[in-house]
């Protein structure tokens, strides 16, 4: 599929590991979440737009680039907030936008409650940040706010993801990226990834 981007890579297989593991704790959970939001982000930001510039070194001038495009993070409520950090450390001059989203225990729908995104002042490319696409209900919910918000372009990055859900979310919106570590292969009744890694949020936070 080709908006459909499953990195592979050792560190990333490793990291992975260490999530799905259900005996890994609060903290080494978010210290993999943030490994494995570094090594997508690199992949998904390669290209980036850029303009070359000249540095003064201690020595001698250099050639260098500056970053063109205006990014802004978009971590959903609240497991995506374990992404943020990472990514801002690789983009420091991003813009952090979050939205609320969360999935109805009951219906697996998700329910909108947090956006504040400035009206008439998109990013130019924007990437959303949440580790887990399990439906795609969720980040279609994301990319449809995006889009509305006037972005130019947008990314998802989930560190897992179901088949079903990158499906779903390609064929809402066949012009979105969608970088992941991993597609399991299913949902099971309730709606959660099988293998998976259990839920992200409750995992990182420790509200299990
Ligand atoms: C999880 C996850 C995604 C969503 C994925 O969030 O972090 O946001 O579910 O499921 P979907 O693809 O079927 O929509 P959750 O609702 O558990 O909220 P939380 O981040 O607050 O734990």
């Amino acid at each position: 599929m080709p908006g459909v981007h499953e990195v592979v890579h050792p560190l990333i297989g490793r990291h992975l590991t260490v999530l799905r593991n259900e005996t890994t704790r609060p903290a080494e959970f978010r210290g993999s979440v943030r490994r494995l939001a570094t090594l997508l982000a690199y992949e998904a930001t390669k290209d980036l737009g850029s303009l070359p510039t000249k540095v003064k070194t201690p020595v001698a001038m250099a050639e260098g680039c500056e970053l063109t495009d205006r990014i802004g993070l978009v971590p959903i409520l609240r497991a995506g907030l374990g992404m943020v950090d990472p990514v801002l450390d690789l983009i420091p001059s991003a813009e952090v936008w979050h939205l609320g989203l969360y999935r109805d225990e009951e219906t697996a729908q998700p329910v909108r409650y947090y956006d504040k995104l400035p009206p008439g002042k998109p990013v130019d490319t924007a990437l959303v940040l949440d580790p887990m696409l399990a439906t795609g209900g969720s980040a279609v919910a994301a990319l449809q706010t995006l889009y509305e918000w006037g972005v130019g372009r947008a990314k998802v990055l989930s560190l897992i993801a179901s088949q079903e859900g990158v499906d779903t979310v390609a064929a809402a919106f066949p012009q979105a990226q969608v970088y992941v570590c991993k597609v399991d292969p299913e949902l099971n009744d309730q709606k959660f990834i099988v293998p998976g890694l259990g839920d992200a949020g409750d995992r990182s936070f420790n509200t299990i």
